[in-house]
């Protein structure tokens, strides 16, 4: 018995004899020699089968497979500097799991709709593969940013009796006879956890019924929320900034390959430092101005808006002071200027839109109360969310970050879409 090894291992095993279990990622033959790429999950390995270097059983093997046929490979494993992976495979036997029969996707240009309904296979494609390994990287950065500065993970529930980002988008399920909602935000029970564990983060499915049919927009999107006590609107962007950058940094030094897959320019990646600008709401309107857009005074930006005003910097940038009207109900306002709520919006560069939204939150127990009201919500739903102002309130402040948003950016992929294993979007639930 040989080694069972993942290709992404092989440089631990130069010159020796392992087995690879994988897929047929691609041939090609040349005279009597076949060149099998076989992709594991892990990386694609070239794997060579010389006529005169194995039995005839072997060799006509070869003859029978087919793209993504399941199969087990053994041989040698010889650095080879052409390669991306650095080695490849001198084979001396294979056996063949299963012969696939007319895969779906093949070398040729195939339309969106095509690949969204084949999405359960398109996810082996070298593209969509690298995007959700960056994915898994950007998650496992994430986690590891908050685990390492002492944050608890307390994860909120998806099903809530009420609205926590206004209450249009949604999702309306039977609870046993009774209204419940899926979750737009787990911020309002990160507020209770921060309460009693002083730093804590959720992480989870949100859901919005967006009707908007957006690059930017999904219905079931991965939120990640730290929410700290005694943190004021300033503490929560110097902490956004630091989460953001210490992410972009992770995947620039474990994901190099996986972004040259992508040809991802990395310029603006590396320059994802901090401290990133940060600008009222105020100057933004200005800036929009100056490129010559009629904007609204009082509005929130649109899509449009914000790649103009991320397009002004080379890293992200940080929004603050949005018009209090504009903004969810739970924002405490500012006591110089109480017109402006202490909210803050990062933007990604390069047009990618907003990937996080933040604020100080109301602490005080009368005038969050009157927000409630003021926005028509029911006071009977958020008596345990009052409670928190009412037993040592402190100041405090959160934010959340979009996974897929966060994801599209740093791999350069327009739609978010790909960013996500299986989307869910305003029309599509299917595979
Ligand atoms: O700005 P949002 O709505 O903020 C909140 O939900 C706050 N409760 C978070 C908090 O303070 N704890 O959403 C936060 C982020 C956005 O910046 C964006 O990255 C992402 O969530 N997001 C979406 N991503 C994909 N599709 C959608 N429909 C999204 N809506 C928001
Ligand atoms: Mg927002």
């Amino acid at each position: 018995m040989k080694p069972v090894i993942r290709i992404s291992q092989s440089a631990q095993y130069e010159n020796q004899e392992v087995t690879i279990k994988g897929w047929l990622y691609n041939m090609r033959s040349s005279g009597k020699v076949r060149f099998l790429l076989v992709r594991d999950g892990s990386a694609i390995i070239q794997c060579v089968v010389v006529k005169s270097e194995v039995s005839d059983e072997v060799f006509e093997k070869t003859e029978l497979l087919t793209q993504e046929s399941s199969l087990i490979v053994t041989g040698k494993l010889v650095a080879d500097k052409r390669s991306p992976l650095g080695y490849e495979m001198h084979v001396s036997d294979i056996e063949i799991v299963q012969i696939t029969k007319d895969y779906p996707i093949t070398k040729k240009e195939h339309g969106i709709d095509f690949l969204m309904d084949h999405r359960h296979l398109w996810i082996r494609s070298k593209r969509q593969h690298a995007i959700l390994r960056i994915r898994h990287e950007i998650i496992n950065a994430a986690r590891q940013f908050f685990n390492e500065r002492d944050f608890v993970l307390v994860d909120s529930p998806i099903f809530t009796p009420n609205a926590a980002e206004g209450t249009t988008t949604l999702f309306k399920t039977d609870y046993f006879g009774s209204p419940a909602y899926l979750t737009q935000s787990g911020q309002l029970y990160a507020e209770a956890a921060c309460m009693a564990f002083g730093r804590v983060y959720c992480f989870g499915p949100t859901f919005r019924a967006e009707k908007s049919k957006t690059r930017r927009h999904l219905t079931e999107f991965w939120m990640i929320e730290p929410e700290v006590a005694y943190f004021d609107l300033q503490d929560d962007m110097q902490l956004a900034e630091e989460f953001v950058s210490y992410i972009v940094q992770t995947v620039l030094k474990n994901r190099r390959a996986e972004l040259e897959t992508l040809e991802r320019h990395t310029k603006i990646l590396e320059n994802t430092v901090p401290p990133f600008p940060k600008i009222h709401y105020n100057e933004a309107v200005e800036i929009l101005k100056k490129h010559g857009v009629d904007f609204p005074y009082g509005d929130d930006f649109g899509g449009a808006d914000e790649t103009i005003l991320s397009e002004e910097f080379d890293k992200p940038v940080i929004i603050h002071h949005y018009p209090a009207d504009i903004k969810a109900f739970y924002m405490k306002r500012d006591p110089q200027e109480p017109q402006f709520a202490l909210a803050m919006d990062m933007l990604a560069p390069e047009g990618y839109g907003e990937i996080i939204g933040g604020s100080q939150r109301e602490d005080d127990y009368d005038t969050l109360l009157q927000r409630i009201r003021e926005h028509n919500l029911d006071e009977k739903d958020f008596e345990w969310y009052l409670d928190l102002r009412k037993y040592g309130s402190v100041p405090h402040a959160g934010f959340g970050l979009g996974i897929e948003r966060t994801v599209a950016w740093i791999t350069g992929t327009k739609h978010v879409r790909e960013t996500i294993p299986f989307p869910r979007l305003l029309q599509r639930i299917y595979p």
